[in-house]
């Protein structure tokens, strides 16, 4: 290599590898220690994640993350990137986490890992007042709205079959269940509080909700990505925190007014 060269290309090297050790970004201090995450979510998703009248981020979701920031010292920024890009991003590295009313299971498990759960769920179907569906066995030869990629979305594929024409899938769920409400489809499965939210927020809907006990048992967690230890031990740890003091609790009651059993 010429002499003349190396000058420039040494320096820079010698840059670039310290700001290697300092961190690529501003998530991380000058001793490589996380301090900042971003956590990405779909913020449609009354009462878990929705936005207030200035466009903030509210909700349980919201105030879980806000309280595990306190107890671990590491800033937390909720992000509203959509449902789809939000796996998206979890997968790529791009974002740290998702935050976003997460059921936990096998498949997800491929990718991804999970913090203890918070939250136990069960999905719901939400169809008008008066319909002749009743519970699950009836969607046969009906429509069903979902949002895509969602819990819901693989319960209606159990339901018609895996490539069903009659399957409607949007990418959030109030759309799903306002195609309902305009009579393209005969049902939206939903998650449960998220569903009952919708009705108590539109009382005008007309809609009505059937809780089928073929639907199993969900649990939420918050996702990293798969092998992301360092970031899935400090959402843990402050996840046992405000389980431990009540935090929890405290926040599901404040937006579901139930006081939650977990396991
Ligand atoms: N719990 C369901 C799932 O994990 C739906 C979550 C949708 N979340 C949202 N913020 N839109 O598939």
């Amino acid at each position: 290599m010429k002499k003349s060269l190396l000058k420039v290309i040494a320096p820079l090297a010698a840059a670039s590898m310290l700001l290697a050790a300092c961190g690529s970004d501003d998530s991380t201090g000058a001793d490589g220690e996380i301090k900042k995450l971003v956590a990405g979510t779909e913020a449609t998703f009354a009462p878990f994640e929705y936005m207030d009248d200035s466009g903030k981020i509210i909700g349980i979701d919201s105030e879980i993350v806000d309280a595990i920031a306190e107890e671990t010292g590491i800033e937390i920024e909720m992000k509203h990137v959509g449902w789809d890009p939000m796996l998206e991003q979890v997968k790529n590295g791009e974002i740290e986490m998702g935050a976003s009313g997460i059921t936990i299971n096998d498949k997800r498990k491929k990718v991804y890992d999970f913090t203890e759960p918070y939250y136990e769920a069960n999905l719901v179907m939400v169809v008008k007042e008066g319909s002749d569906v009743k519970s699950l066995a009836d969607l046969k030869g009906k429509k069903v709205s979902v949002q895509i990629n969602t819990t819901g979305h693989e319960a209606a594929k159990k339901a018609l079959g895996e490539t069903s024409q009659d399957i409607a899938a949007f990418e959030n769920m109030p759309v799903a269940i306002m195609e309902v409400i305009n009579g393209s489809t005969a049902a939206a499965i939903g998650d449960n509080a998220v569903v009952y939210e919708y009705l108590k927020n539109n009382p005008d809907a007309k809609l009505t909700v059937i809780e089928d006990t073929a639907f199993e048992k969900e649990y939420y967690g918050l996702m990293v990505k798969k092998g992301n230890k360092e970031v899935l031990d400090i959402l843990n740890e402050g996840l046992k925190a405000i389980k431990e003091n009540g935090k929890l609790d405290e926040i599901v009651k404040k937006y579901t007014g139930v006081t939650q059993e977990l396991e």
